[in-house]
């Protein structure tokens, strides 16, 4: 890892992917701690909906970045409700405005809004605002996001095509309607069209954050993986689809790998069988991923608080 940071030097957004409990939040805690400790002002922020950073720093980052204790990191788990309002209210003013002079009534609003908001997708995509908003504020040299399992950034990019497209699409039709609008109404005044504002502003929006997760200089992508068939086969997947977008892949971490050299050969024989079976798949990953760039060792407790980041820290940094 520190090889990789040598080499990226203008490194600033940094993410950490993977199968359920692999690791990712642990990761995420030792490279933004190690990042502060060498002198960069580094955020810590979950875009996972399941917020775990409050727990792995015993402290409470919900909603609002916060100094860590005994460091110099900032963290932040991201709050969604209030965009989620926010994003409730713009489209109701868009609604509104789009039937203003259609016959529907009030309440037929609301459902649309319901509707439309009333899902998980939606709450993905707050968080990926929020995050974004993040990394146009600019505040922090390097950003390290602890992202869900699901690599929300991932899906946003593969969509961004098909918004392009769409964005493309509504603008010709929104020039249209001003144009006949124009022509039928007797003042030759231009009403602003709020639904045409958004839009360009949204297309510039994605068009710029699209640049910033696609440069290998700015961004890496980091999968963490245990040393079974599942979570290695999910980032297969991942990093599968991330080429396929151009996002840069930083490398592979290899997490929970059972220090052999401490274990006796006469060890119960259920230690002795996990160890064969992590070197099977510790064989399958060196030939997979030719990008590994850490193997953090099974600790014998759970890694909690700065102290305990500091320590397992030196085994990937
Ligand atoms: N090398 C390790 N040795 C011992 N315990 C570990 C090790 N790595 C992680 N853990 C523990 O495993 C649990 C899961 O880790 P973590 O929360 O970082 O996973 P995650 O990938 O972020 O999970 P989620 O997908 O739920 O966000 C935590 O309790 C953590 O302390
Ligand atoms: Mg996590």
């Amino acid at each position: 890892m520190k090889h990789f940071l040598n080499s990226h030097p203008d490194l600033k957004y940094i993410f950490f992917g993977g199968k359920g409990g692999v690791g990712k939040t642990v990761l995420a805690g030792m490279a933004a701690l190690y990042l502060s400790e060498i002198g960069r002002k580094v955020l810590l922020a979950s875009t996972n909906p399941v917020h775990s950073l409050s727990g792995l720093l015993m402290e409470d980052v919900f909603g609002k970045e916060k100094k860590v204790s005994d460091t110099n990191l900032y963290a932040l788990e991201i709050e969604t409700k209030e965009v989620i309002l926010k994003k409730k209210g713009e489209i109701r003013e868009k609604i509104d405005w789009f039937l203003k002079y259609a016959d529907i009534s009030g309440q037929r609003t609301e459902d649309f809004i319901e509707s439309a908001t009333m899902n998980p997708a939606f709450e993905e995509s707050a968080m990926f605002e929020k995050m974004v908003d993040l990394m146009f504020e600019g505040k922090y040299d390097i950003y390290v996001f602890d992202t869900a399992p699901t690599a929300n950034a991932r899906r946003l990019l593969g969509m961004s095509k098909v918004y392009t497209l769409w964005v493309e699409k509504m603008l010709s039709s929104r020039k249209d309607a001003a144009e006949l609008r124009k022509k039928l109404s007797f003042s030759q005044k231009e009403e602003q069209d709020p639904l045409l504002t958004y839009l360009l502003n949204f297309k510039e929006r994605i068009e710029r954050v699209h640049g910033l997760l696609t440069d290998d200089n700015l961004t890496a992508f980091f999968f963490v993986t245990l040393p079974e068939a599942l979570p290695i086969a999910v980032i297969k997947r991942f990093i599968g689809w991330f080429k396929e977008f151009g996002i840069p892949v930083g490398g592979v971490i290899v997490n929970r790998v059972i220090d052999k050299s401490l274990v006796k050969k006469d060890a119960p024989e259920f230690v002795l069988n996990r160890i064969a079976m992590q070197e099977k798949y510790l064989a399958e990953i060196n030939s997979s991923f030719p990008n590994v760039r850490g193997i953090l060792p099974e600790m014998d407790k759970e890694i909690r608080g700065v102290a305990l980041l500091r320590e397992a820290m030196k085994y990937i940094f």
